[in-house]
């Protein structure tokens, strides 16, 4: 079934999974989101549907993805802005895109507020991304005390520009708009704002990127999404799917947001 009105932006369904599931639970978790998918005739093509394990899991899905030839992609939840060298506990894209991963999440709000990660930081880590040929989820989103002092969109709206600055038109990004309030709280924004906030991203990237380039670009909805709520953000003409935290660690509820195209009435 075609989802309508997104300029030939494929939805996507991202996973994060967070310091949660080691390599055994990450195996038998896809597999069985896999099984649940093709149970339901998910079609992968109308809406990509992407984990992000932990770093320790990576080899393991790779393996058991190849294996199986699984529809589904996967990818890491932050990456090392350098290449190789003297930086204990880092792991680069390079090392990311030998697993074969497609993605890779940077500048997640909890690597933000735990990690003291900037703008500056997370621009110079997409760009390590796209150079290794992984397509950088770039997180940006306002905090309560944000909101309340500067509305929904200043603070996204400016972290886009700014990372924005160091990339270039035809860069391959997926954008990710996650109020950090909505994050784990069960209190999703209304479609209606992401709507909003979203479209300004888009307007970001047009005036620092290009007019195509913020076209194509996915952006993401992130913060309480559930089978329950898909629908609304999804029927939004700028939000081209969802990076999903607490939700995707039960197959079942993951599984039924993919298939957002069942219940969105699009
Ligand atoms: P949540 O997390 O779905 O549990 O709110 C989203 C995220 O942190 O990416």
């Amino acid at each position: 079934m075609a989802v309508a009105g997104r300029a030939g932006r494929t939805p996507l369904i991202a996973g994060n999974w967070k310091l949660n599931l080691d390599h055994l639970q990450a195996i038998a978790f896809v597999q069985k989101l896999a099984w649940s998918l093709k149970d339901a005739r998910h079609d992968f093509d109308t809406v990509e549907v992407a984990v992000f394990p932990p770093f320790t899991d990576l080899r393991s899905v790779q393996t058991l993805v190849s294996a199986d030839k699984l529809p589904i992609k996967y990818g890491a939840q932050d990456v090392s802005e350098h290449e190789s060298g003297a930086y204990t506990g880092e792991v680069s894209a390079q090392f990311l895109a030998a697993l074969n991963c497609s993605y890779v999440i940077i500048g997640h709000s909890e690597r933000r507020a735990l990690h003291g990660e900037t703008d500056e930081l997370i621009a110079r880590k997409a760009k390590a991304a796209i150079k290794a040929g992984l397509v950088p989820v770039i997180c940006v989103g306002e905090t309560a005390e944000d909101l309340e002092q500067h509305g929904p969109s200043a603070i996204p709206v400016a972290q886009l520009g700014t990372i924005a600055e160091a990339l270039k038109a035809g860069d391959d990004i997926v954008v990710a708009y996650e109020p950090v309030w909505a994050i784990g709280s069960g209190q999703a924004a209304t479609a209606e704002q992401a709507q909003t906030v979203a479209a300004q991203l888009r307007t970001v990237l047009e005036e620092k990127l290009d007019a195509d380039t913020a076209a194509a670009t996915r952006i993401l909805y992130g913060g309480s999404v559930k089978a329950a709520n898909i629908a609304g953000f999804m029927r939004q003409k700028d939000i081209d799917g969802a990076l999903v935290g607490g939700a995707s660690l039960d197959v079942a509820e993951f599984s039924s947001i993919a298939q957002f195209p069942k219940h969105v009435g699009v």
